[in-house]
């Protein structure tokens, strides 16, 4: 089937479907339901297929517009996966990154936090594809104020994208994963859900909460051959540091001073690392950890004085 034949298919199918409201406090965003599916066979690019148990390998990314889930989808791409991106904005960027590397994708824009739209994604992967190899609940929403000024509802926004939304892609992947015997699904935490960061009640709390939901999806899932790993960033160069820089929560040097390493984070840094636990080749027997991925940040109990003295 043609690429124009298949979009045309999957937005019938889209317009045939239920449209619900939010399941999960409304937020703004595009149409919950909307799917581009931008397969590729190019002229110098073939369709890449790699097989695991004789068929394709699949991963499904979040927040894969861009920043970490743009790199990760990209890396990703260049292992063979075939990819559905999942973002509230438009992936197209991603998408023409990925699909030169020849492997096949689609795009599901929406919120993730709604049920709607993570239902839709999995029947989307469930009928182009047949199986969910690899999940990254990438996709995530800063908030940073002092505790005493935040309000429950923005409170409860931070864990609806940050926590309860990976619930329900991993619930939804990980039934086709349990049904396989097989699946890896990779939480992107936080250095801030290891230790406390002050102004960042939700997200902290937010982060805590991957983590355990992470151990406890290994402990449940892990005996069925579906393992669940977190990796968590310290401070990395994204559109979202920018943001955050711009309202005044810190500076690059405030950043560099306190890391060992002396800089922030790059996306590919992150993104081998998520690339890694995905692979049950490189990583079959690693389930339920959170790795700090922070240039041994949060492992460094030297004084800052000291810290410099060193480098
Ligand atoms: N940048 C950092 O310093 C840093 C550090 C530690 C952890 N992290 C975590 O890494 C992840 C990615 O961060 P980033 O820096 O690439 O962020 P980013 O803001 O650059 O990108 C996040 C992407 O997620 C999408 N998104 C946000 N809310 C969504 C929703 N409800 N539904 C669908 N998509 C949504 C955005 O549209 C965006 O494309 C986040 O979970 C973040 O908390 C980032």
């Amino acid at each position: 089937m043609g690429c124009s034949a298949k979009l045309n298919e999957c937005i019938a199918f889209l317009e045939g479907g239920q449209r619900e409201k939010s399941d999960f406090f409304s937020t703004p965003g595009p149409d919950p339901l909307q799917i581009r599916d931008w397969t590729h066979k190019s002229n110098h690019t073939r369709t890449r297929q790699c097989d695991t148990l004789g068929g394709m390998k699949v991963a499904i990314v979040t927040g894969a517009a861009q920043g970490i889930g743009r790199k990760t989808a990209e890396i990703l791409a260049g292992a063979g996966y075939a990819l559905l991106l999942m973002d509230l904005q438009g992936c197209s960027e991603t998408l023409a990154a990925v699909t030169a590397q020849g492997v096949e994708a689609a795009e599901i824009l929406g919120d993730i936090s709604q049920e709607t739209v993570v239902a839709r994604a999995a029947e989307a992967v469930r009928s182009r594809w047949g199986r969910a190899d690899v999940l990254v609940n990438n996709a995530g929403i800063s908030f940073i104020a002092p505790a005493e000024t935040v309000e429950g509802g923005a409170f409860l926004r931070v864990l609806a994208v940050n926590l309860v939304a990976p619930f329900l892609l991993s619930k939804a992947f990980g039934a086709m994963m349990l049904e396989q015997g097989s699946g890896s699904i990779v939480n992107v935490a936080s250095i801030a859900g290891l230790v406390g960061i002050s102004d960042r009640s939700a997200y902290n709390a937010s982060k805590h909460g991957l983590i355990g939901l992470t151990r406890t999806l290994a402990a449940e899932w892990g005996g069925r051959g579906v393992r669940c790993n977190a990796v968590c960033p310290g401070w990395v160069k994204t559109e979202m540091d920018v943001a955050d820089q711009a309202g005044g929560g810190y500076t690059d040097a405030d950043i560099e001073g306190v890391n060992p390493m002396g800089r922030f984070a790059a996306p590919e840094d992150i993104a081998r690392a998520i690339l890694f636990l995905a692979d049950p080749e490189q990583s079959g027997f690693i389930n339920g950890q959170a790795l700090a991925i922070d240039g041994g940040w949060t492992v460094d109990g030297s004084w800052q004085s000291l810290r410099l003295r060193k480098r």
